[in-house]
């Protein structure tokens, strides 16, 4: 299958040595690219700033900011078969970019953010058919409720609820755990275990099982 995956975080620029960004590593993303790519696939990986080694056989192109990231993906979304979007995207950037660096001022500083675009709900709104679209749901609370909340609101078939409130799973860990739900209401629990071995059991059922 022609598959498209993303990882990392995003970082929006706030002035010219300072942005907003998350805990994102890259490190389940990338699990994802290099399992599909063993699996046989086709894989393009679309990475956020991270310092992962270059996974070789993978289509790699690196993005900073949201905006970049929604540009990359959606150039090459009609072609891909199976597309997961494992990157920590920011909701919001700054809504003034600095050219040079700001200047420290007495008393508060108040920063105007506005909304970055929504790349999974542009995904599922313009589904190529026969596309099989997975999200992920990074929460600290209301884990599957929220995540099949966005499973449903982004038209998604599959969702990867990922409790991001653990410190032994979810960003910057070795291993993940998380619930995969499916647009048909099946729910597979996979993990704890290496992100590589939570991957394959993704990549299994969501290849093998339609959508
Ligand atoms: O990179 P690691 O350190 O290994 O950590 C892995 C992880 C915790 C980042 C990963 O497992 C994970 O949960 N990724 C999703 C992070 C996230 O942004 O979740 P969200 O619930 O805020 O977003 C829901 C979905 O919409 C995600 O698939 C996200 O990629 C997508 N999204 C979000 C915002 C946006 N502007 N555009 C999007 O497409």
């Amino acid at each position: 299958m022609k598959v498209l995956i993303t990882a990392g975080p995003t970082r929006e620029k706030l002035d010219a040595v300072r942005f907003l960004t998350n805990r994102s590593t890259g490190k389940m993303g990338y699990a994802l690219a290099e399992a599909a790519r063993d699996a046989g696939h086709t894989v393009t990986l679309v990475s956020g700033p991270v310092t992962l080694p270059f996974p070789a056989g993978i289509e790699l192109i690196f993005v900073e900011s949201a905006a970049e990231m929604a540009e990359a993906v959606k150039e090459r979304a009609a072609q891909m078969e199976l597309i997961i979007m494992c990157a920590a995207v920011a909701d919001y950037r700054p809504k003034q970019i600095h050219l040079g660096k700001l200047k420290k001022q007495p008393g508060n500083f108040l920063l105007e953010l506005e909304r970055t675009e929504d790349i999974l709900s542009t995904l599922g709104a313009s589904k190529v058919a026969g596309q099989i679209l997975v999200g992920f749901a990074a929460e600290t609370d209301d884990l599957l409720t929220n995540a099949a909340q966005k499973l449903k609101a982004k038209n998604l078939d599959w969702i990867c609820a990922n409790d991001v409130s653990r410190s032994d799973i979810g960003f910057g860990s070795d291993e993940n755990a998380v619930t995969l739900l499916g647009q048909d209401s099946r729910r597979y629990g996979i993990g704890p275990d290496t992100k590589r071995a939570v991957a394959e059991a993704i990549l299994e059922i969501v290849t093998d099982s339609g959508r």
